[in-house]
């Protein structure tokens, strides 16, 4: 049993997380926004093991407040999941820049803010991990056009993880970004290649063996390394 901590797990891949840890027989908090969290279908043991939490990433209260909630909870996995396509407009010649920052804010700064947030949560583990939900659109190595907010965001939050890793080497915690592959949520779309559960199988088989060798790695949901 490990406990998992996962934002955004109220719905797409974050979700799915959430349903296939405690299937897994593993604790989980995991973190909405708004007034509701998903009606699932739970027995009373598995309730026992889930805990939702408030959180929009973006905002520094309600993370200045998670230290507070969670005193001397171990956090074996956190997984920054959380993630925005970004504005309508965000072609290189006609650019919602706004909407670029909070691209930024949420995909890129908030996974570190985050991390940081539950520092204190992981070092109260055996093998603590940080997972990171990247994307492939965000690898330098490959060539394509449009979407410049987002894939921005990504290839920068892949640099973000990198650093992490190695901050974090000292304290033997393994930060590590994926690729989840192109699932089919709201914003997959329902002409992507593979659904919510095959991806987050394969993201928390990944978590589950992650060590220290592999920290500062990229990741497919499939758990190959991925290239930059
Ligand atoms: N789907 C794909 O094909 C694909 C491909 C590559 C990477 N990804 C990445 O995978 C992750 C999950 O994507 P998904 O497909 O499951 O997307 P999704 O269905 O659109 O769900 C996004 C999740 O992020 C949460 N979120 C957004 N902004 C937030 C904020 N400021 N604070 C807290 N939570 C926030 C949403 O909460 P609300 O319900 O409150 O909005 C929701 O739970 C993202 O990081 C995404 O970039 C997805």
């Amino acid at each position: 049993m490990q406990t998992l901590f996962i934002t955004g797990g109220n719905r797409g891949i974050g979700l799915e997380l959430v349903k296939q840890s405690l299937q897994n027989n593993d604790v989980v908090l995991c973190t909405f926004r708004g007034d509701t969290t998903p009606d699932l279908p739970l027995t009373q043991e598995e309730r026992g093991r889930l805990t939702w939490l408030q959180l929009d990433v973006t905002n520094e209260t309600d993370l200045a407040r998670l230290p507070a909630l969670l005193v001397n909870q171990p956090i074996d996995v956190l997984i920054n999941n959380a993630g925005v396509i970004g504005p309508d407009n965000q072609s290189y010649n006609d650019m919602d820049t706004q909407g670029w920052l909070h691209t930024f804010e949420v995909n890129t700064i908030a996974p570190l803010m985050v991390t940081n947030a539950l520092l204190n949560n992981l070092r109260l583990s055996d093998a603590p991990r940080v997972v990171t939900v990247s994307s492939q659109m965000g690898a330098l190595h490959r060539e394509s056009t449009g979407m410049i907010a987002y894939r921005s965001s990504k290839a920068a939050v892949n640099k973000v993880m990198q650093l992490l890793s190695l901050e974090l080497k000292a304290q033997q915690i393994v930060v590590c970004p994926v690729h989840p592959g192109w699932v089919k949520t709201d914003m997959g779309g329902s002409e992507a290649d593979i659904t919510a559960e095959q991806s987050a199988s394969g993201i928390l088989a990944l978590a589950r063996r992650l060590t220290m060798e592999d920290s500062g790695k990229f990741y497919t949901w499939e758990g190959k390394e991925h290239v930059w």
